[in-house]
């Protein structure tokens, strides 16, 4: 497996804390990673992939930085605002575009805004940018009103170097998180209960660069057992970390796909040729549920499975965008309200398609797969953004698939 799109970026952010030479290893080789270098280098950092090894990301950090994330690139990579917490931590200043809306809907960052103004960093907003000012954080209680990655992010970045003790709570527990937890104890921070719901940081005078290898990417590993649940046979996903997918392989179990845990990489076998997933009846919730990033992948399998499934999503109300792409493939799915409600068909039935975002791409290319015909996936460089070789990967697998032309049965 890659490593997590979703930390790697949250990682590269971190190193802002810190002047010096950094090292991230497995760190996945996707756009949305060099969108993250390339706002680094705007501030002043080099990022560099090693030659003798691409997977490793070396970030030299200098003393002066421009506190800034202009809004080309915050428009196309909404994680950008992570740089918010490190940037007032380490200068007292920052400047970051205020994201607009996107294929989720809209997403609001005030809970990143009240919780560093919690450690006493002050914003104003004018121009369609937000200017934070902090001529030192405090360590304070924050606690958040929904466990928010984002939000969690940021404040742990602003609070490791902030004066005193910080504790987080109903903070986001997402593996990743965990993640980079841990890559800022490895840059000398105090940090403790990351992953859990209750964070406490004590802020430290300063931190020193940090080496970390990548957690692997569970959207990635997830869409690949997709992949087989739809084109049928099994695979052996290598290093994917099943303690991370816990609720998805039990939904998936239930839907009849067979998933070995076989130490360090995940098995999965799908029904037999003669045989149907059965549907199931899926919640998307803040982790350890099943994440809202799976949903397009769930979606695509229970419109090809036996019954009727509801997928109802509690994290992102507007995040459906995909569901008319899929109806065109021949899935039968009513949207109400935030549940879907989909009646598995035999087959779906291959169709120009169109990728609102890069979950939704990817499970586009996976129904593609079991679809009758040619499924050729406009607009995929969003799949690019969050998948190391999608294509690649699935041809490798016996996927009849390819970029810049068509997706067809396998
Ligand atoms: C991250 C992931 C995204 C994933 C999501 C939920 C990255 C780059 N993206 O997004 O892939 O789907 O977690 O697991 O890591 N909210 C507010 N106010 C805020 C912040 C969030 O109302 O200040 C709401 C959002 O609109 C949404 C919910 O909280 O309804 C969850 O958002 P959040 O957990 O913050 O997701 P992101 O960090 O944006």
């Amino acid at each position: 497996m890659a490593g997590a799109k979703n930390s790697a970026l949250k990682l590269m952010a971190a190193t802002v804390l810190a002047p010096g030479r950094h090292t991230l290893r497995n760190v996945p080789r996707i756009a949305d990673v060099t969108l993250m270098a390339e706002l680094l280098d705007r501030m002043g950092a080099t990022v560099s992939r090693r030659s003798d090894d691409p997977d490793v990301l070396t970030i030299d950090v200098p003393d002066l930085m421009d506190p800034e994330a202009p809004y080309d690139l915050v428009e196309k990579m909404r994680a950008s605002i992570v740089v918010l917490g490190p940037l007032l931590a380490r200068f007292g200043e920052a400047r970051v575009s205020v994201p607009g809306g996107d294929d989720f809907g809209n997403r609001p960052i005030d809970m990143h805004l009240r919780g560093l103004e919690d450690l006493g960093a002050t914003f104003t907003t004018s121009h369609g940018v937000i200017e934070g000012r902090a001529e030192r954080l405090l360590g304070a209680r924050v606690l958040l009103e929904y466990p928010s990655v984002g939000a969690t992010e940021n404040l742990l970045l602003a609070a490791v170097t902030a004066k005193g003790t910080t504790v987080i709570d109903n903070a986001a527990r997402e593996p990743e998180i965990a993640d980079l937890a841990a890559f800022l104890t490895t840059m000398g921070a105090e940090v403790s209960g990351g992953g859990g719901s209750t964070i406490t940081v004590e802020g430290v005078e300063r931190l020193h660069p940090g080496e970390h290898t990548v957690v692997p990417d569970r959207i990635e590993a997830a869409t690949y057992l997709a992949a087989v649940g739809m084109a049928g046979g099994s695979i052996a996903v290598e290093g994917a970390r099943v303690d991370h997918m816990e609720m998805l392989l039990d939904r998936l179990s239930a839907m009849g796909l067979r998933v070995d845990d076989g130490g360090d990489r995940l098995w999965a076998t799908a029904p037999g040729p003669t045989e149907r997933l059965v549907s199931v009846d899926v919640s998307t919730l803040p982790y350890p549920g099943v994440a809202t990033d799976y949903k397009p992948l769930l979606v695509a399998l229970l419109s090809v499975a036996d019954g009727v499934g509801i997928l109802t999503e509690n994290v992102f109300a507007g995040r459906f965008r995909y569901i008319p792409e899929l109806v065109r493939m021949g899935a039968d799915i009513r949207v109400e309200g935030h549940h879907a409600v989909v009646r598995g068909v035999e087959a779906l039935s291959g169709a120009p398609v169109r990728a609102p975002d890069i979950r939704a791409g990817a499970a586009l290319v996976v129904a593609g797969l079991a679809a009758e015909g040619e499924t050729v996936v406009a607009d995929a460089h969003h799949v690019a953004r969050g998948y190391q070789d999608l294509v690649g990967n699935l041809a490798r697998l016996g996927a009849d698939v390819a970029l810049g032309s068509a997706v067809g049965e396998t």
